[in-house]
């Protein structure tokens, strides 16, 4: 059996993960705010060291795998926070991790993108370009400019990010040449306590007239089934792939986008 350190663990889709992959006998590692083996803020360079610290003490060295789905949502006023934690909050645990990952030979990584990535209008590329160098300052003065849909904007620029990071780090030499397979997951809305949050939030009416095929939302059980699955030796030639879970959105809003 395996050790898998998840961040997010505390709640809904980190959650689950945890839960399914301790019913499968693994070690699970949990990292959060509270509530967790590791508690630390993602939010802050010290936090981050932390979960860095904590999982590698706890996994002596080794790790199988690991599921990044800490995340934070659109709100007001914290575009700096939600490109922290959405992106630092990966790219740093996983550049510390790597050794430990490359340790196990054919470890697996899953990451929670998100279909606003591909979705959300009005994204300054500039932004992504920033955070892509690590420049959250700048980022964040950039997606500030787009006044009136700053939440939205900084939620899908760190998803972008997020996303092209891995897809960059998942094809080198040091991540799918020592065997790390590295991917994404893109969930449209799952109901958990983050997109219960958005519902309520004066943007709610927006939330919900977002077009879902689908007409319903996932859960976080069975986004937990798939990363199971991309966490498994049926994965072993998935690299760089963006899974996308989403009730349709993406397909309706990028039919011909293949
Ligand atoms: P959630 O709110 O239920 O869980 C997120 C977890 O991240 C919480 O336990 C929270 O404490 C933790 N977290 C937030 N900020 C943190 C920080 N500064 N330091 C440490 N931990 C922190 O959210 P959910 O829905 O499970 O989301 C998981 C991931 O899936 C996120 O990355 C989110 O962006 C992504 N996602 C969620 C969707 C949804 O509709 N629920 C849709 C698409 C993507």
């Amino acid at each position: 059996m395996g050790t898998y350190a998840v961040t997010g663990a505390a709640s809904g889709i980190g959650a689950a993960t945890a839960e399914r992959l301790r019913r499968d006998g693994h070690h699970v590692i949990g990292v959060d705010r509270n509530d967790s083996d590791v508690t630390a803020d993602l939010s802050s360079a010290a936090g981050r060291s932390a979960a860095v610290s904590g999982v590698l003490e706890r996994a002596a060295g080794r790790l199988d795998g690991a599921v990044l789905a800490a995340g934070l949502g659109p709100g007001k006023g914290r575009e700096r926070m939600v490109t922290e934690v959405n992106v630092l909050g990966v790219t740093d645990l996983l550049d510390s991790w790597r050794p430990a990952l490359a340790a196990a030979g054919d470890a697996k990584v899953v990451v929670l993108g998100s279909n606003s990535a591909t979705t959300t209008p009005l994204v300054p590329r500039g932004a992504v370009h920033a955070l892509l160098d690590g420049d959250v300052d700048v980022a964040v003065r950039r997606i500030r400019r787009r006044m009136g849909v700053t939440g939205p904007v900084a939620y899908a620029a760190s998803k972008i990010a997020v996303t092209h990071w891995c897809r960059q780090r998942a094809v080198a030499d040091d991540w799918a040449g020592v065997g790390i397979r590295l991917n994404v997951i893109a969930p449209g809305p799952v109901m958990t306590p983050f997109l219960r949050s958005q519902l309520d939030s004066p943007n709610g009416a927006q939330v919900r007239a977002f077009p879902l095929p689908a007409r319903r939302y996932g859960t976080p059980e069975q986004i937990a089934e798939w990363i199971a699955m991309m966490l498994s030796p049926a994965a072993d030639s998935l690299v760089g792939s963006v899974i996308v879970v989403d009730g349709g959105t993406d397909a309706l809003i990028r039919t011909r986008d293949w």
